[in-house]
């Protein structure tokens, strides 16, 4: 079984449900580290909860310097010996040398069907945007925000009335069904 980490910022219910998806017998990863860059994160007692072990390496005290906070969090990553690295909700831009280092080994979850709405507010934008679906993209990290090659995507309705709110949290529900089956088949696919 491929080891996967999960790096979060927040609340952690994708990363919550590639925990969930790892307990079946035949799942081809394994969730071996829960990471934030923030020390408050929900996520990191649901990941305890859950038996997963846990890291924070807060980005704070590096200051400007995200390569150091970078190479901190790489360090940790290779002390759990981790195999493929799960962007969930991690609210960090990533430099070259990261992104360079898990080259092809490292997903990510955007609430939108990119190409549209690369980086925040992708809601708010779908709906002023006059948008008919939203949903949500996994895709390989590369340099570029957002613009790495796209593994799976999920469509949503934008129903009438909706609010940033309620279309983010119908997004949010196609997220948690779509990133542990891309993340499966992505690990498939590596051995
Ligand atoms: C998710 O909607 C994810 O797609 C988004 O943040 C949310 C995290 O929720 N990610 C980004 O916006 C990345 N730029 P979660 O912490 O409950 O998984």
């Amino acid at each position: 079984r491929t080891r996967v980490a999960v790096l979060i910022s927040g609340t952690g219910s994708n990363m919550a449900a590639l925990v969930e998806a790892a307990r079946a017998p035949d799942s081809p990863f394994e969730v071996v580290l829960v990471l934030s860059n923030r020390p408050e994160a929900g996520g990191l007692a649901s990941a305890a909860a859950a038996g997963v072990a846990t890291a924070v390496v807060d980005h704070r005290p590096f200051g400007k310097d995200r390569e150091a906070h970078e190479r901190a969090v790489d360090a940790a990553l290779r002390r759990h010996e981790v195999e493929v690295v799960a962007l969930a909700g991690y609210m960090r831009l990533l430099t070259p040398w990261l992104v360079g280092r898990w080259a092809g080994r490292m997903l990510n979850i955007h609430p939108s069907l990119l190409p549209k709405y690369p980086g925040l507010d992708t809601h708010a934008r779908a709906l002023a945007a006059g948008d008919v679906e939203a949903g949500c993209t996994v895709h390989v990290v590369t340099e570029g925000v957002d613009e790495g090659p796209v593994l799976a995507q999920a469509a949503v309705p934008v129903r009438p009335g909706d609010t940033a709110e309620s279309l983010a949290a119908r997004v949010l529900a196609a997220e948690h069904a779509l990133y542990p089956r891309a993340l499966a088949d992505f690990c498939r696919a590596l051995s």
